[in-house]
């Protein structure tokens, strides 16, 4: 009998990779993915800790699947409730104590046991607990399984941090910076290939850090795996995400420069404009620094666009830091931009300083995103009139249409045969709506006259 699996997932693209590999995890005992909770067999909450919101909306989805899982139990059968990712590692026990109804908790270094936890959980006795950090990483014992990757797929090759910025929880959640061997990586790239993938986004909470152990001894850093990926046939464009500035070395920026699969676009976070801000983050890098690298990555690639996340209100700031940020983001110009307001994350250091007043945060707020939106805007609406590659993904929402992305992670919708999926199409870009472009496929018009 085939049993149905749902899992929602929260947060980072890591998150989206883990839950995908959970997937494949209990494929093998019969779970087949579900598009709702309702009546399914195992649901799996896979979790974000980074801000407040983020972990919050944990337990209130929590009091939903409850009543779920008591009518499937009304009607004799049984649902198994997991909590995995991120706040499942912060708050493991917090969960068993407050939803004593959820069967397994496990944290994001320790899912390759699903398997094994469904199996003792299904047994019953009670909750089982596994937040561990196992010596030997999951990705020696996760099954080389084909999936079904799409035509953008995600491939985690690096995890965890070591740089303790005095903000963030990922340190606590994902545990020491970890990067796979080049050889494991390059074998997943070749799998997701083969299954139908044409793009690939290498994964890490500060992928940049990646120093994987090279197939010739030694190690690699991420400007020669990309140089080892873009040999693969097939694979036509290549991303990477989440990079630290302090990381960005040479090799990374000569890859830019010269491997035209490099897509020119970065996620690049500077945080805030302010050194004494950055400082107390320890960010381990100045204004300047970020300054000075982003031109050299744009002398390297002078159509690189930039990606940033921003935190307002951090313990401290002054109006003056603030305004600091604010002329930064005039200076570089940015694409596509995150801003939060600082949230104070238990356990962290900074969550301990004095904290600035809700208002003068949403206040920040506003003025950054105002202006950020303002960029990304110019940005989409420069690319009217332009002919723009696009890699077609899937089908768009009305009947006809695809959609796909632009090398700067731009959707554009167009009419286009489905046959088009998975390849790169010129795309001569009509219009512009608040996140996306529309376009008209090059010469599909001229036929259609
Ligand atoms: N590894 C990445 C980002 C990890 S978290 C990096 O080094 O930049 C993603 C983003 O969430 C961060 O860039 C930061 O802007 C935001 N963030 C993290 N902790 C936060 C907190 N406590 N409050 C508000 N925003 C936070
Ligand atoms: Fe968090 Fe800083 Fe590590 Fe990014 S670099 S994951 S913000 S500690
Ligand atoms: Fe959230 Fe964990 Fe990713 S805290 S952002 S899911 S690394």
């Amino acid at each position: 009998m085939q049993k149905r699996l749902f899992i929602k997932t929260y947060g980072c693209q890591m998150n989206v990779y883990d839950s995908a590999r959970m997937a494949e995890l209990v494929a093998p005992l019969g779970y087949a993915p579900a598009e709702t909770p309702h009546g399914a067999d195992l649901v799996i909450l896979n979790t974000c800790h980074i801000r407040e919101k983020a972990a919050e909306k944990v337990f209130s989805e929590l009091g939903e699947i409850r009543r779920l899982k008591d009518a499937k139990e009304r009607a004799g059968e049984r649902m198994l409730v997991a909590v995995a990712g991120c706040v499942a590692q912060a708050e493991g026990e917090e969960i068993m104590r407050r939803a004593p109804f959820v069967d397994m908790v496990f944290g994001p270094q320790t899912y390759h046991r699903l398997p094994e936890l469904v199996a003792r959980a299904a047994r019953g006795g009670g909750g089982v607990l596994d937040t561990s950090f196992p010596a030997e990483p999951k990705f020696d014992h996760l099954p080389a399984t084909t999936p079904a990757p799409g035509v953008a797929a995600l491939l985690s090759i690096q995890e965890g941090c070591d740089k303790f910025c005095t903000f963030c929880v990922v340190p606590y959640t994902r545990g020491a910076e970890f990067s796979r061997p080049a050889a494991q990586v390059i074998a997943e790239a070749e799998r997701l290939v083969a299954a139908g993938a044409r793009e690939i986004t290498l994964l890490g909470q500060n992928v940049n850090a990646y120093h994987g152990t090279a197939r010739e001894g030694g190690e690699w850093g991420l400007g020669d795996l990309l140089r080892a990926l873009a040999r693969l046939p097939g694979l036509e464009r290549l991303r990477y995400t989440t990079s630290h500035p302090r990381d960005v070395d040479d090799e990374l920026i000569a890859a830019h420069r010269d491997i035209v699969q490099v897509m020119p676009f970065l996620h690049l976070p500077v945080q805030s404009g302010s050194d004494r801000i950055l400082a107390a983050m320890n960010r381990r890098h100045t204004a300047d620094d970020y300054r000075r690298t982003v031109r050299k990555l744009r002398q390297a690639r002078p159509d690189l666009a930039l990606s940033s996340d921003f935190i307002v209100g951090y313990p401290g700031e002054s109006d003056l830091d603030f305004r600091a940020t604010l002329d930064l983001v005039v200076e570089i110009g940015f694409a596509q931009s995150f801003s939060f307001k600082y949230s104070p994350r238990p356990g962290t250091p900074a969550a301990s300083e004095k904290q600035l007043p809700d208002a003068v945060k949403a206040e920040r707020l506003a003025e950054l995103q105002a202006l950020l939106q303002q960029q990304q805007r110019a940005f989409n609406a420069a690319a009217i009139g332009t002919a723009m590659p696009v890699l077609f993904e899937k089908p768009g929402r009305h009947k006809g249409q695809l959609v796909g992305r632009s090398p700067y992670l731009q959707p554009i919708h167009a009419d286009a045969p489905p046959e088009m999926i998975g390849e790169i199409v010129s795309v001569n870009i009509v219009g512009v709506t608040s996140n996306s472009l529309s376009g008209i496929v090059a010469g599909l018009d001229e036929a259609a006259q």
